[in-house]
């Protein structure tokens, strides 16, 4: 295999790196905008040397972002070259251009390391889907909210100062807007769905709730009702209907969810054969997420396209109740409020889909469902 990759950062270094010594691919030409020399490969500023040289068959692509990612990732399946990308934002909002273009030119996609960086998520569902049906994905996909949540948590710092300590160790980016809002984690769960499900979910019908209003008081009320707050994402599929959220949830100190610690992730499934996997693991970080990189690669080599046919158009229908905490509420919350937690107060059950349309009215308030 002859790679084009395009960016040489975090996660493109990390490819560069574990490919070097391996026989069956190599590195040919790398696509970045820094003025490096490289021994075995043609560092280049110019994609179409990549996209017109016949000899590359796959195109990594490690530069994030949706322009001009989309645009080199599409032209390069014209050109019939593999694609393999870590990039889940550019795979979530493209993928009812790009997967069935892929299809079409019979190419192969693969983005193991967009969900669960280092965690063979994506390749997982594949297999799981080889014999049985899975009714639900979802969990902690975040590494930079579990760290900002778990040192809230365990070590009493406010959300200011745990954001702070996230980006100085290089978690949470200087605009941590992508992580700290759920858009993140959104993404990894309609691609994680659509891989499941064997479907593409109308991304309008997906609310994700964050923690961006999160406080130590928020906290010290979890801690004394006996709870640890997680930013989790939820999809299922039952006969042909299917939900899909993201919002913080409050899990019983003694759940597995709750245990997860700093930056890692926590992500499961329910298969109706296998029953409960739960996949542990680094969400992120070089060569975590490069080493799922190359495993594409090697599926790639191996005959592997996408993880399922692409599938039909959904929409995630939301009416499921839940019981929910909620600060900074008005008279709507107070007509469904059942006990008082501190300055807060816990809801009956709610519908998601209504309890996310009020947050978007009242954005300065906190929620957080109680798992059930
Ligand atoms: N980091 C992780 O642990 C991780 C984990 C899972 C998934 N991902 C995903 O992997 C992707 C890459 O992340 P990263 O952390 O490696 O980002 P990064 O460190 O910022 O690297 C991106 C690289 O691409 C280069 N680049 C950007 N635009 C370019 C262009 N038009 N032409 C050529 N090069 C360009 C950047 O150059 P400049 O720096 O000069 O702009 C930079 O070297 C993202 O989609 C991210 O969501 C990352």
């Amino acid at each position: 295999m002859k790679i084009g990759l395009l960016g040489f950062g975090v996660v493109g270094r990390g490819v560069y790196d574990i490919t070097a010594s391996r026989d069956d691919m190599q590195v040919a030409k790398v696509v970045c905008l820094e003025d490096i020399q490289l021994p075995d490969a043609e560092v280049t500023r110019d994609f179409q040397k990549v996209l017109n040289d016949e000899t590359i068959d796959t195109v990594v692509e490690a530069m994030g972002g949706l322009h001009p990612a989309y645009e080199f990732v599409r032209s390069a399946i014209e050109a019939g070259k593999n694609i393999v990308t870590s990039n889940k934002a550019l795979v979530a909002t493209f993928y009812d251009d790009l997967l069935p273009l892929a299809a079409e030119k019979g190419v192969a996609f693969r983005c193991t390391a967009a969900v669960g960086g280092g965690i063979g998520w994506l390749s997982e569902l594949e297999r799981v889907r080889r014999v049985e049906e899975v009714s639900m994905v979802g969990g902690i996909m975040n590494g930079t909210c579990n760290y900002i949540l778990d040192s809230m948590t365990r070590l009493g710092l406010d959300y200011g100062e745990a954001l702070r300590q996230a980006q100085s160790l290089g978690y949470a980016e200087a605009n941590p807007s992508t992580d700290v809002d759920g858009i993140d984690t959104w993404h990894k769960l309609i691609l994680s769905a659509n891989v499941a499900f064997g479907v593409s979910l109308e991304k309008a019908s997906v609310p994700a709730a964050g923690i961006s209003r999160i406080s130590a008081g928020d906290i010290a009320n979890f801690k004394a009702n006996g709870y640890t707050c997680k930013l989790v994402s939820h999809g299922t599929q039952k006969d042909g209907s299917y939900t899909a959220y993201v919002q913080p949830t409050l899990f019983p100190q003694g759940a597995l969810e709750a245990a997860v610690p700093t930056n890692f992730n926590l992500i499961t499934l329910d298969g109706e054969v296998s029953g409960r996997q739960s996949f542990y693991g680094q969400g992120a970080g070089r060569y975590p997420t490069a080493y799922n990189v190359v495993q594409d690669c090697v599926s790639i080599l191996a005959g592997k396209g996408f993880y399922c046919p692409y599938g039909k158009k959904v929409s995630a229908d939301n009416s499921v109740k839940l019981r929910y905490y909620v600060r900074g509420g008005d008279n709507w919350i107070a007509e469904n409020a059942a006990e008082t937690w501190g300055d807060a107060v816990v809801t009956n059950p709610v519908a998601v889909s209504e309890m996310h349309a009020w947050l978007k009215n009242n954005p300065a308030a906190f929620i957080a469902a109680i798992a059930e």
